[in-house]
Parts: structure tokens; C-alpha cells; sequence
């Protein structure tokens, strides 16, 4: 089975980012008869990054993220979109048969526009691009966040009118939504995500780590009477990090009350130190040998570029390009 997903180097990687990708990439590539490709997408965070000191940097920092969280390029094949300019190729050959009308209900699209972002041509098009980055690679199976699912629709409406446009060539893939990736809050009760800054960044010092993990917003429930549980983010942020063995008797000091939020968020902060432990000190080892994470992306491209280059034969072939 063919993996395939993508990143966009937007900003420090947060814990929203690990439950609801990281990990399962990670799982993925350990299952046999799996080949995973995990790309940067650089291209794609160029609609909110205008900086290209930062978004190379930010590039080069989330590809080191990944394989301190446990990417093996060994197993995984680990690339920077960017490095790929096919894929902005078949981005347009996409474009010539994808509706409007499939763009403009994109959710992504009129969230963005309902939060005053001036909209530009990338960020409407954005979906195709994402489209382009998946057919690429002939990919089975996407595994993305919840927020994606409308994205993978659209690929696969985009790749069923290719093919019936042309010819069949394009592998039309399935959607990879594990249940129980349900959306990570943020500190303050609403998704976790970089552009809110109500996150929790998986590499942060561990002073600022706490700083945030004690700013997590809660009601003024007074210690002694039972929490409520829904809706309440510290909840939903133990119940990601507790082991299922431990977890009970953490419900109860929401349920029967008498713990106090401050204790709960110390407890909160001992069990995010200790998840990403490991994967902290293997971050601190690969700043000190920058060279290698480029050498991984250099050589997932080539890699990449094996089926890459018999996607685009075929697309240019039936089209007629070239
Ligand atoms: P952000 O919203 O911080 O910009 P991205 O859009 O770059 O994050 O998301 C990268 C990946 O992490 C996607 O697969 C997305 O589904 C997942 N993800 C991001 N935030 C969350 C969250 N709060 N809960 C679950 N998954 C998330
Ligand atoms: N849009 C995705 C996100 O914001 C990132 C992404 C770009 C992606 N291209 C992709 C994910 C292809 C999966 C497959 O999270």
C-alpha cells in the first residue's frame, strides 16, 4: 500500500500536529507492506509565509521534527515539495479540469475569507496543488487530520475528471481518517493550530512549555466540586497524554472533584515531558549535524522521483504535452 502525506512548515510543530499526523505517519511506516512519502509542504505555506529566509528555515526545521519524532528515511521516503516542481506542473493540468464550483465550497477557502484574509489565487487553488502532491505518487491511502477530509474529496473528483477527460492514469486514492484523531484543543478551548497561537509546541524549552500548560484556560469551578468534562480542554489534554491504565483514576478528579485545575495541569506537563523525552534529545543531536537533514531530503527526492517521473510521462503523454 502507498502512503503519502504532507506537512506545511508553518510554523514549531505542536501536539495537534502529533495526534493528528505525526504519529499515525510514524505507525504507518512500521506496518509491512507500507511504503510511506512524507513531503514538506513548502509551497503550500507560501500562501501564509512571505518571508523566504523563514520558510526555508522553517522547511529544514519540521523535516528535522519528523525524524525526531521517529520518521526513519531508512523506511519512509521524507521530501520537500518544493525540490519537485512537477507537482506545480501537474497542478495546472489539474486545474484545466477541476470546476470552480468545486473550489469556491472549499470550507478551507471560506473560513480563511470569513477571518479577513484577503484572498489570492493560491489560497483558492490551494486544494489543487494538494490534489497534484497526491497523484504524484500514485498514493493509496492519505492519512491527514479531520480538516482534510473536504481536501481529499476534492482529490479524488479531481483525478475521476483527468481520468475521464483523458485516460485513466491517475490512481484514484482513499481517504485515511483513523477516529480517533479528533481535533486537539489549544490553550485556549479552541482547535489547536499555529495561527490561533494556542499551542502547545512539541520542542519548546521546558519553561515555556510550562508557562503554557499552566495558561490553559479553565472555569472557576472551585477545587473541591466535581469539573465539568465537556468541553473542558484540560480534559481533552489529559485524555490524549494518560495511559488508558491511569486514565480512570484521572476522570475521577474531574468527576468527584476535590483536585484542583493547578494540580491537573502539573500533571498535564509531567506526562507531555516525558511522551516526547526521547524524541527532545534526539532534536537537540541532529541541530548539532544540520548537513544531515538536507542529505535525507536530497536523497528522498531521488527516491521520489522514480514513480514521480512515470505519473508525469503518462499525464503529458495523454494530454498531449510535449
Ligand atoms: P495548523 O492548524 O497548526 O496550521 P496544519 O494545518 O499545518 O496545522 O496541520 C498539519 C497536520 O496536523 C494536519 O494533518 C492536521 O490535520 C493536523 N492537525 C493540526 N492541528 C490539529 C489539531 N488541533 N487536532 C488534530 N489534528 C491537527
Ligand atoms: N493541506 C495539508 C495541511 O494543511 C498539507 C498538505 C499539503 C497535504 N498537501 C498534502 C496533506 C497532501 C496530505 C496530502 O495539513
Amino acid at each position: 500500500m502507498r502512503i503519502l502525506s504532507g506537512v506545511q512548515p508553518s510554523g514549531k510543530l505542536h501536539i495537534g500536529n502529533y495526534f493528528g499526523a505525526i504519529r499515525q505517519f510514524v505507525a504507518l511506516q512500521e506496518q509491512p507492506g507500507n511504503e510511506c512519502y512524507y513531503f514538506i509542504a513548502d509551497l503550500h505555506a507560501m500562501t501564509t509565509i512571505r518571508s523566504g529566509e523563514e520558510l526555508r528555515a522553517n522547511s529544514r526545521m519540521v523535516a528535522g521534527d519528523f525524524l525526531a519524532l521517529g520518521l526513519d528515511p531508512q523506511r519512509s521516503i521524507l521530501y520537500r515539495q518544493s525540490d519537485v516542481p512537477e507537482v506545480t506542473e501537474l497542478a495546472w493540468m489539474l486545474s484545466t479540469v477541476t470546476p470552480m464550483g468545486l473550489l469556491q465550497r472549499g470550507h478551507s477557502y471560506k473560513d480563511k475569507i470569513a477571518r479577513g484574509i484577503v484572498p489570492n489565487h493560491g489560497l483558492f487553488a490551494y486544494p489543487v496543488l494538494m490534489a497534484a502532491d497526491i497523484l504524484i505518487v500514485r498514493s493509496d491511502r492519505v492519512p491527514v487530520g479531520k480538516d482534510q477530509k473536504q481536501h481529499l474529496e476534492m482529490t479524488r473528483d479531481i483525478a475521476a475528471a483527468f481520468n475521464q477527460a483523458y485516460e485513466p492514469v491517475l490512481k484514484v486514492p482513499e481517504e485515511m481518517i483513523l477516529p480517533e484523531v479528533a481535533v486537539v484543543p489549544g490553550i485556549d478551548g479552541q482547535k489547536m493550530s499555529k495561527s490561533y497561537g494556542n499551542t502547545l509546541e512539541i520542542f519548546a524549552p521546558e519553561a515555556e512549555l510550562k508557562k503554557r500548560v499552566m495558561s490553559i484556560v479553565t472555569d472557576s469551578t472551585p477545587v473541591a466540586e466535581p469539573k465539568p468534562t465537556r468541553g473542558n480542554t484540560l480534559y481533552a489534554l489529559l485524555k490524549l497524554f494518560t495511559p488508558p491504565e491511569e486514565w480512570p483514576q484521572t476522570k475521577r478528579c474531574f468527576t468527584e472533584g476535590g483536585t484542583g485545575y493547578g494540580e491537573l495541569k502539573k500533571r498535564l506537563l509531567g506526562l507531555l515531558l516525558d511522551t516526547f523525552r526521547a524524541a527532545r534529545q534526539r532534536r537537540a543531536e541532529l541541530e548539532r549535524d544540520p548537513g544531515l537533514v538536507e542529505q535525507v531530503l536530497r536523497d528522498g527526492h531521488d527516491r521520489a522521483m522514480v514513480v514521480i517521473g512515470q505519473v508525469m510521462a503518462d499525464c503529458r503523454r495523454v494530454a498531449g504535452l510535449g
